[in-house]
């Protein structure tokens, strides 16, 4: 173990001030990706990353990726990081403090130590999926994506990844960086649940990660006015998708725990108080720990969806934006992370992560380990989210010790 520790008063400096952008009135922080507030929370994390003594560029997904200065190009790479986006009205940590946590960690390490290896920190674009899809970011760095994939997504609006990121001036970004070199991957998270805080633990310690879909279903119906369409007459989209929605929750829930799905988006076109919507557009996030059952959730949703379309007289179509599969940690990283929690005698516990993280991309390309901290009341994608500054400040000392002994 080392004695160096990072600098409190600085990262809760940053934290505070990274929370000013995109903040709300009513206090939750909204960075939709390539938006005004994620354009000016980029420009502020790459200077913190300069900072921290390393170059700074963004990749052709929108990735920022920083990495020690002064290494050979094909040094081998300790990487950290996360993401800066968030869901509308979020908190001001998910995300952010793995970033910031991150940067810390490594501007305290660039200070005090030479490591053998290169240290990299990748911001990933579009982690949260509000705008485009879950984990856009990383599943382009890794592979899992091609670059006409993701160019080719589409917002609400219509709007592609691509004119998005050339409306915010990103564009002739470098190719992608070559993750060849990148022997392991470490995020630090915020739990996002009540567990830690229940049991009285410092540090959570990752075994594995939940796979998620992201299903857009569309449901077509006719337009026709509120006063005069009897109710027998009506191919009401909106209706169907209610029905669909019923289904959806009660499907998750015959299946059972670790199953989970949630309709959280719902819009009504022409969306008129005196027009019957002629057509409804609904969002499925529906979760498991293992990939088969994953699919039978999604079978099962598209297969009832159909179903009432076929007894409402509506065309329905099922389209999955997003699938991630779930992702299991390095035990070579994990035991690392434990011994460094030991060694700042913090207490630690090991476990499962419901929500999805751009780690569990990452673990398809090197080895990969997460380090969570207490969430207050398990709180999370809320405003009220909100993390004890000593458990902020174990957790980005945990990193720093486990990036150093990865990196020596
Ligand atoms: C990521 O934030 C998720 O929805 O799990
Ligand atoms: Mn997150
Ligand atoms: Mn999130």
């Amino acid at each position: 173990m080392t004695t160096t520790r990072i600098s409190p008063a600085r990262l809760h400096k940053t934290i505070n001030e990274l929370s000013k952008i995109g903040q709300q009135s009513n206090g939750g922080i909204t960075r939709l990706t390539f938006s005004k507030a994620d354009i000016e929370a980029r420009e502020y994390v790459a200077n913190l990353i300069r900072d921290a003594r390393m170059s700074v560029s963004t990749d052709k997904f929108g990735n920022i990726v920083g990495r020690s200065l002064d290494v050979a190009k094909g040094t081998p790479t300790i990487a950290c990081g996360s993401h800066i986006d968030t869901v509308p009205d979020g908190g001001v940590l998910d995300g952010a403090y793995g970033v910031l946590g991150a940067i810390e960690a490594i501007r305290t390490i660039h200070e005090n130590h030479r490591p053998t290896k290169a240290l990299e920190i990748i911001v990933f674009a579009e982690e949260e999926g509000v705008r485009f899809g879950a984990f856009v970011g990383s599943r382009g760095f890794t592979g899992l994506l091609k670059p006409s994939a993701v160019y080719a997504m589409r917002d609400r609006e219509q709007v592609t990844f691509q004119d998005a990121m050339h409306q915010a001036n990103f564009s002739n970004l470098e190719s992608s960086r070559q993750p060849s070199n990148i022997r392991a991957y470490v995020e630090l998270h915020i739990e996002q649940g009540p567990i830690l805080e229940h049991e009285r633990k410092s540090i959570g310690i990752v075994e594995s990660i939940v796979g998620l879909g992201d299903l857009e279903i569309e449901i077509e119906g006719k337009n026709g006015h509120a006063g005069t369409t009897p109710m027998r007459l009506r191919r009401d989209a909106l209706v169907g998708a209610a029905k669909i929605i019923l289904g959806v929750n009660r499907i998750a829930l015959k299946t059972g725990m670790p199953a989970v799905a949630t309709v959280g988006s719902v819009a009504a076109f022409p969306g008129a108080p005196n027009v019957i919507p002629g057509r409804a557009v609904i969002n499925v996030d529906y979760r498991h720990t293992t990939l088969p059952k994953m699919k039978l959730l999604e079978t099962k949703i598209a297969s009832f969806s159909k179903q009432v379309g076929n007894d409402s007289n509506l065309k329905i179509r099922v389209r999955r934006k997003s699938l991630t599969r779930p992702a299991k940690m390095s035990a070579s990283v994990t035991r690392l992370i434990e011994a460094s929690s030991r060694e700042l005698k913090l207490s630690f516990k090991y476990m499962q992560s419901g929500a999805g993280h751009d780690c569990q991309n990452m673990a398809h390309i090197t080895k990969t380990g997460m380090i969570f901290v207490p969430s207050h009341e398990g709180v999370s994608h809320a405003s009220t989210e909100y993390t004890k500054p000593k458990q902020l400040e174990d957790g980005a000392n945990v990193l720093l010790e486990t990036l150093l002994k990865l990196a020596n």
